[in-house]
């Protein structure tokens, strides 16, 4: 979930609605708007959109008042009706709040809550803390800040949260644990958002809250920061924000997530600017190199990750063994945390998410911690959780990713998690000198021939015309290329809606085979390495039992396509860095087909870009 808020000067409304937009990658399901002017308070919410609410708000409320918080709700407890759309009232009608988290313990403090005489109208967990909260208050006799630090100190979970009570027009209450909250501190002015894009067009301060910290923002007075635990104030880190307007708004793209395709070649190179020096062949990456020691000497390389990002660690699987003879193991974030897995204070576990906020991975770095194990984390997100919860680790400089699939900020981690295994291997030795700087040369290659990549747009639309009606697709590739299938039939499942599955080339006999006919079609990643001949025997598996075959193939290439229904050609690359340049066509045919098939590319259903939740 999203949330936003506003006290200040200026008009409520704008301020939220516009941020709320901006934090749509968060969720969807529906949204909601509270807005004060110290007299009357309206309050506006849907199942729907942000531009639903807009829709509806604009029809049901007078639009005043300058103070004004507003939530955009990937729905956890309840589902997305109207009912359980933030903002939620307290019984009293006084206290308003707004949610983005979990609070697991919310079903014993309802029940609390009931036998003291309060009712519920929704089936969210927001509804009890907020009651929670007046509980507090009225019995108490307290003041706001302090019933919510009451109330929070009762509350096992996640939270960003943001409060205020009708019978104090300027104040309110924000607090953090676990789910990310941001301050942007203006003139006579305070902001509050999960991000900073929201409000980076009126200020360039910001505070992030720390887990158990809260703050008061008062109109017209100087922010205070406490810890929710003791109560002792905090001396809050202003920071300056390097984000600007142009780099989170589409800039003539129909779509973000055709922006940040394009925006590929740049991204890759902003990634590795300032690191890669092929000339004397040296990487520079401060995060490794402070900790050389615990790389060259583990025992094991684990990867946790989510999603995308997991995909991008099964490719750093293949780099990393294959590079530096460490093994490495991949794991869902999501079952390592919960599988007592064996780690020891020898093992170095990297962290993959975009985000930086994804709840399980960031459980993983927890455990991880416990048990001794050095913490790496790559993250696209500068000062995000996953990047402030890890020993050390390297940022990938993708710039804002906004489509909810990701594209660029797959493709830079590769970038980055291959710097990271030639700069290993270098200082194990495990490549010589006239290697490394080979593989350093073709790294700079890569922009340009993403470049070239993209300039057969029009070349992948046409295929994807003939098959936007398919209803499933098979996505085939082997060795270093096998992760970049499953990839690409993410892609395709997330915004087309198609049913699609990634295998490895060779598993394809032991199952999917089955599902083969003339209906099916199979997209086979055929680079001319990785066991090309064994890939061209997949495809004569695949044709003789009439699939429609996508090939993407290295330039040149004559074997594949003769057999192949479909060809995309591909510029020559060495094998390791392929996954960087294979994954391209596959995004682009994804993004074809969803927008043929009338689907919000940007915004696919049920989906969040950020999952704050496990
Ligand atoms: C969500 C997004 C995916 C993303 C995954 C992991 O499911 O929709 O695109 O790959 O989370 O997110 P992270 O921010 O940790 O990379």
């Amino acid at each position: 979930c999203g949330i936003v808020g506003y006290i200040g000067y200026r008009e409520a409304y704008p301020v939220v609605i516009k941020g709320l937009k901006r934090l749509e990658y968060r969720g969807y399901d529906s949204a909601g708007i509270a807005l004060y002017d110290g007299e009357e308070l309206r309050l506006s919410k849907t199942q729907g959109k942000v531009s639903d609410l807009e829709n509806r708000a604009l029809k049901e409320i007078p639009l005043g008042g300058t103070l004004g918080i507003g939530h955009t709700r990937w729905a956890t407890h309840g589902e997305p009706n109207d009912v359980n759309s933030h903002p939620h009232y307290s019984n009293s009608g006084e206290l308003v709040i707004i949610h983005n988290g979990i609070i697991e313990n919310y079903e014993s403090l309802k029940a609390e809550l009931k036998k003291r005489g309060y009712t519920f109208t929704s089936d969210t967990d927001t509804e009890v803390l907020v009651n929670l909260i007046e509980d507090v208050k009225k019995s108490g006799g307290l003041k706001l800040g302090k019933a919510v630090q009451v109330a929070l100190n009762q509350v096992h979970g996640a939270y960003a949260i943001a409060v205020f009570d009708k019978t104090k027009p300027n104040e309110v209450v924000v607090a953090k644990l676990g789910s990310p909250l941001a301050i942007g501190i203006g003139e006579d002015e305070f902001f509050v958002a999960s991000d900073a894009s929201p409000f980076i067009e009126y200020t360039n301060n910001a505070i992030y809250l720390e887990d158990e910290e809260m703050a008061i923002l008062r109109r017209g007075k100087e922010i205070k920061v406490r810890k929710i635990k003791d109560d002792s104030l905090v001396a809050p880190y202003v920071q300056e924000l390097q984000l600007n307007l142009e780099q989170i708004e589409k800039g003539g793209y129909e779509h973000f997530m055709l922006k940040e395709i394009y925006e590929q070649p740049q991204a890759i190179k902003d990634t590795y600017r300032g690191r890669l020096r092929a000339d004397d062949g040296i990487i520079k990456m401060a995060g490794m190199e402070d900790h050389m020691e615990k790389f060259v000497h583990a025992d094991r390389i684990l990867i946790a990750a989510c999603g995308t990002s997991w995909h991008a660690g099964l490719v750093a699987e293949y780099i990393f063994e294959d590079l530096t003879r460490t093994p490495v193991e991949v794991e869902y974030a999501s079952e390592f945390r919960y599988r007592n897995p064996v780690i020891t204070e020898k093992d170095v576990l990297i962290v993959i998410s975009q985000s930086g906020e994804t709840a399980d991975t960031l459980a993983a770095i927890k455990l991880a911690r416990e048990k001794g194990a050095f913490v790496f984390g790559v993250c696209n997100v500068v000062g995000s959780s996953i990047a402030r919860e890890s020993h050390a680790g390297a940022y990938t400089h993708a710039g804002p990713e906004i489509g909810v699939a990701s594209t660029k900020a797959f493709t830079t981690q590769i970038t980055v998690l291959t710097l990271m295994a030639l700069k290993l291997a270098a200082a194990k030795g495990t490549i010589s000198r006239t290697e490394l700087q080979r593989y350093l040369t073709e790294m700079e290659a890569v922009p340009d021939k993403v470049e070239q990549c993209l300039q057969i747009n029009e070349h992948v639309k046409y295929i994807a015309s003939l098959y936007q009606e398919a209803p499933n697709c098979l996505y085939l590739g082997r060795g270093y290329n096998f992760p970049v299938a499953l990839e690409g039939a993410l892609k395709l499942k997330e915004i087309s809606y198609i049913h699609a599955e990634g295998y490895p080339a060779a598993e394809m006999k032991h199952g999917p085979i089955a599902l083969i006919d003339e209906q099916m079609p199979v997209v086979v990643i055929a680079t001319r390495y990785g066991h090309y001949e064994k890939v061209v025997s997949n495809i004569q598996e695949i044709k003789s039992r009439k699939g429609k075959i996508i090939a993407v193939v290295m330039e040149g290439d004559t074997t594949v396509s003769e057999i192949a229904d479909h060809v995309i050609e591909v510029p020559e690359i060495t094998e390791t860095l392929s996954p960087l340049i294979t994954t391209i066509p596959l995004q682009l045919l994804s993004y074809h087909i969803a927008v043929m098939r009338g689907c919000n590319v940007d915004q696919p259903r049920n989906l969040a870009k950020s999952v704050t939740v496990e």
